[in-house]
């Protein structure tokens, strides 16, 4: 076989994987066109309504059981949502050295590859649960190795990617100590991605009301601040089991006037803040669980209110989340929850989502 018999077949063959969707490099795939320099707030323009993706998805510690499919990005994409974020446990899938599994980099490297092809904007988005409660420099080395490997990796995507530093910091990651670890993160990501879009939460599980207390080098204009919004947490997290204060409750209702005001005046308080920072907000979570007694009149009428409020503000926002809880998409019968799907994207809004939906369901009351 001669150097361009083998040439060939080298091409073939990355054709072939990435068509798979299993390349184990990152070369090889399409991560988009070529990177871009754009301003932050109009990428949060162009986010628009996002979905959480992937985040407690069997596929990352074997991609045989996966549930979500390349093909639900297209789904994600066709009714009605531009963005989506991608939750992973980078730092369970490490050796020792803070060296990431390379099947998981292929996991990864597929679905970015997928979701960039779709059309969406992608957040890559790194969430932990206790991982930093033991040992925090040991834990801030970790976080500094994975963005130090997913940074290059993907330096030459699309800026329709976005690498979101922490989710949620939480417990010793209290807002000193991530105030200080933040900009050495900031750094390892600004050697290979001098103008790549980063967002950033502020500590205290990227709740609202913590935004007077995170501190961003003013010197850096390519950063997306974003929030959670879960308030009132009695309603949101009704009978959630990892929610210790909230996982007795059930039948709690949402939805009154005073209760619907409340949001747009949270809201504005976010506004305010980002005006006088000039930083553009991605609302990255919001939604009520799904499994803990909550009826689906009153969460609907919060999600929709929730993701109407967000747009009046300028926010880009992202549901929480597709598949597992809080679900907006029913693995078991591959289709859309409707009156979640309608409460984020009203279905007048699109053509797209008016054509990919059941017929004849009924669509719930927004009072
Ligand atoms: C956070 C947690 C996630 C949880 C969600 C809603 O993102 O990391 O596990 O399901 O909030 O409580």
């Amino acid at each position: 076989m001669g150097p361009r018999t083998g040439r060939a077949s080298i091409l073939l063959c990355v054709v072939l994987a990435a068509t798979l969707g299993g390349a184990a490099t990152a070369g090889p795939l399409d991560f988009g066109r070529p990177f871009l320099a754009v301003d932050p707030y109009d990428e949060v323009a162009a986010m628009g309504r996002g979905m959480n993706v992937l985040g407690h998805d069997p596929v990352w510690t074997d991609p045989t059981q996966t549930r979500f499919q390349a093909r639900h990005f297209r789904t994600i994409h066709n009714a009605g949502f531009s963005t989506v974020r991608i939750a992973l446990h980078g730092l369970r899938h490490m050796d020792s050295d803070g060296k990431l599994d390379p099947a998981w980099l292929a996991t990864l490297d597929s679905m970015v590859a997928a979701a960039l092809q779709a059309d969406l904007h992608v957040s890559l988005d790194l969430h932990y649960y206790d991982e930093c409660d033991a040992d925090v420099p040991g834990c801030a080395a970790r976080i500094k190795a994975f963005w130090g490997q997913i940074a290059p990796r993907y330096q030459d995507a699309s800026n329709g990617l976005m690498f979101e530093l922490l989710n949620e910091p939480h417990g010793k990651l209290d807002a000193k100590t991530w105030n200080a670890m933040l900009p050495d993160v900031l750094t390892i990501v600004r050697a290979t991605n001098p103008t790549r879009n980063v967002v950033v939460s502020p500590a205290g599980w990227g709740s609202i009301d913590q935004l007077k207390n995170l501190e961003l080098p003013a010197g850096d204009r390519h950063i997306i601040v974003t929030v959670h919004y879960y308030w009132p947490m009695t309603f949101t997290h009704q009978g959630a089991r990892w929610v210790s204060s909230t996982a007795n409750l059930s039948g709690i209702r949402w939805g009154s006037t005073e209760e619907r005001a409340k949001v747009a005046t949270d809201f504005d308080s976010v506004k305010s803040w980002s005006e006088a920072q000039h930083r553009p907000i991605f609302l990255g979570e919001f939604g009520a669980y799904d499994r803990g007694g909550a009826d689906i009149e009153s969460r609907i009428r919060y999600d929709y209110t929730v993701a109407r409020q967000a747009e009046a503000h300028g926010f880009a926002w992202a549901y929480w989340q597709f598949d597992s809880d809080f679900i907006a998409y029913d693995m078991t019968t591959d289709a859309w929850v409707t009156p979640v799907l309608y409460a984020l994207v009203p279905p007048a809004d699109t053509h797209s989502a008016r054509n990919d939906l059941t017929v004849g369901t009924r669509r719930p009351a927004l009072k």
